[in-house]
């Protein structure tokens, strides 16, 4: 006991501390060619990240940690074959991705913030009216399934908490750059106005934003993403005698105040689908950090969103319009994010090619490959865009390589339609005192 005492007494001013991360996060990918018939689940047969995620036998990601999620799910369709693909939580459907091209692989995704429950669960199937065939190599990872926990409820502030995602259960047709008024709220706490269509951000902070549409059957989507008055980026999409399926993600600095939201191509026909059970047309966003003064805190420097203003070929795409680069990790000369810490982060890519051309694309950690994006059509204009969570070690490097010197991505200075963005992910610290020294001994 002595002895004891004496260790206490050396160490008497340290508070010890053990912490446990909190981070759920995941992302599943499928390596087969797979055969999916009427509303059978997906599977995935890849683990590319798995942090604390639990699935259940069928495959489905159970909720064990309430909190804010983030789920985004893409796929590629072999040729001749069509995705048409759905999110449920539990047994309610949420949205759905489709893909179809006559002479091509089509490619789709979209992305949901949902609040979850204990035991809450995730599940990705195909439509009960179809049956589908996507494509999957070892080396060619287009299906895939990411999850990640946003806020747990036990986190600290509310303020973190502002977050929204909402869908059109209604067919939207615009000529003149109307703003898209997204009515299916999936969950609003505090941002989005469906009077306005508007996001306005409560506090200065980081943000992240996604979006994702469907144009009508042969008809164009051309939708657009503005910070108050400015163009950050786009989605284009039309597939001749088909539904032409594109997205977009930024991350953005904004003050209290800003107003972020989508609106159609000015002087274009735009076409956009939606019923209340056929939701592919999607916004959401979140808070990812709110402003920091104080340089030295690592939260302010986590996270980078850049795009292409001017067209590109070439293998390393290097992205020359910055959205945002707190700390400056991306490097706008090497096309490489380069991780200050270790930790948790979440990477979103998307991409149009040129007319007739061929965008693929594939994200590497370091010089392991992770997944791909790919789009082709025939004299038109294709979509592709894909996500990953890595767990990376502070030096790691993350880049997106094209297979093909000879693949073409589309840019201009006012159509930003191929991006790259990524962001750590908050680490969420159960902290156990475990015991004050100074206690014990008095
Ligand atoms: C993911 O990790 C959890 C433990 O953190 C484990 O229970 C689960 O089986 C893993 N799931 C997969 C698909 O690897
Ligand atoms: C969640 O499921 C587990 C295992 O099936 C069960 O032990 C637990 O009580 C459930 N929790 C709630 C809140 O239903
Ligand atoms: C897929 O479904 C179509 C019609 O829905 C049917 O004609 C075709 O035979 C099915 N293919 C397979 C392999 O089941």
């Amino acid at each position: 006991m002595k002895g004891g005492s004496f260790i206490l007494t050396l160490f008497s001013n340290i508070v010890l501390v053990l912490c446990q991360s909190d981070n759920v996060a995941f992302t599943l990918g499928q390596t087969n060619h797979l055969y999916l018939s009427h509303g059978e689940q997906l599977t995935y047969n890849k683990v590319v990240t798995n942090l604390s995620a639990h699935f259940d036998s069928a495959g489905s990601f159970v909720c064990r940690k309430p909190g804010l999620f983030a789920f985004h799910f893409f796929s590629l369709a072999h040729t001749q074959s069509k995705i048409w693909i759905e999110l449920y939580k539990n047994t309610n459907y949420v949205c759905s991705i489709y893909g179809y091209t006559s002479h091509g692989f089509a490619d789709a995704g979209n992305s949901v913030m949902i609040h979850l429950n204990e035991n809450d669960s995730i599940s990705i199937k195909s439509h009960a009216s179809t049956n589908t065939t996507l494509f999957g190599t070892a080396d060619e990872i287009y299906t895939t399934f990411t999850g990640v926990l946003l806020k747990p409820d036990t986190a600290e502030y509310a303020y973190k908490k502002v977050t929204f995602s909402v869908g059109l259960d209604h067919h939207f047709h615009a000529t003149n750059g109307e703003t898209v008024m997204y009515n299916d709220i999936i969950l609003n706490s505090n941002a989005y106005n469906p009077l306005t269509g508007r996001f306005t951000a409560p506090l200065d902070g980081t943000y992240i934003f996604h979006y994702h549409g469907l144009a009508q059957n042969n008809q164009l989507i051309w939708l657009e993403l503005y910070h108050n008055g400015d163009y950050v980026n786009a989605a284009y999409g039309h597939t001749v005698s088909g539904f032409a399926d594109a997205g977009n993600t930024a991350i953005l600095h904004l003050h209290a105040g800003d107003q972020v939201y989508v609106k159609a191509r000015n002087g274009r026909v735009v076409d956009v689908f939606g019923t209340p059970n056929e939701v592919y047309t999607t916004f959401s966003g979140t808070l990812l950090a709110p402003l920091t003064h104080d340089s030295d805190d690592s939260q302010s420097e986590m996270s980078f969103s850049v795009g292409l203003s001017r067209h590109f070929s070439g293998m390393t795409l290097i992205f020359d319009r910055v959205f945002s680069n707190r700390g400056g990790r991306y490097n706008p000369s090497t096309g490489h994010f380069t991780a200050k810490e270790s930790g948790v982060y979440v990477f979103h890519f998307h991409a149009l090619s040129r007319s007739d051309a061929k965008v693929w694309a594939d994200l590497y950690h370091n010089y392991h490959y992770i997944d791909s994006l790919y789009g082709r059509s025939n004299g038109e204009f294709a979509a592709g865009s894909n996500a990953a969570v890595i767990d990376l070690v502070a030096g790691d490097t993350v880049f997106l390589k094209s297979r093909q010197s000879t693949n073409s991505y589309f840019g201009t200075p006012d159509e930003v339609y191929c991006t790259f963005s990524g962001y750590k992910l908050d680490t969420f610290k159960e902290e156990l005192v475990i015991g004050n020294p100074e206690e014990i001994i008095g």
